[in-house]
């Protein structure tokens, strides 16, 4: 069960543990992070599951996959570290993710 330090919108960082077999969006989701909206339960065609992989993290997941860099770079908010967190997968290998919750927009 990976910690993962979250920012939400109103700029609050809490360290959440998350379970590893469901998406980020979930985890969130389950932990009471109302920001996500997560419109389309997870089929990668609203962005409103928008967040920010902080330091080296977007590095480390590696790159977006077709659908979702079309769909997340298409929004104002979107930064180069964007990603769509119901398309992250929560293994123990996010220990220590930092996210930030993206302003989301549907
Ligand atoms: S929940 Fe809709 S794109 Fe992620």
């Amino acid at each position: 069960m990976p910690t993962i330090l979250v920012t939400d919108l109103a700029g609050e960082s809490s360290p959440v543990d998350v379970d590893s077999g469901q998406s980020l969006m979930e985890a969130l989701r389950d932990n009471g992070f109302d920001d996500i909206e997560a419109i389309c339960g997870g089929c990668c065609s609203c962005a409103s599951c928008h967040v920010y992989l902080k330091g080296d993290w977007f590095e480390r997941l590696g790159p977006r996959g077709e659908d979702e860099d079309m769909l997340v770079s298409s929004v104002d908010a979107f930064r180069d570290n964007s990603r769509l967190s119901c398309q992250i997968q929560v293994t123990e290998e996010l220990e220590g993710l930092q996210i930030q919750i993206a302003e989301q927009e549907c």
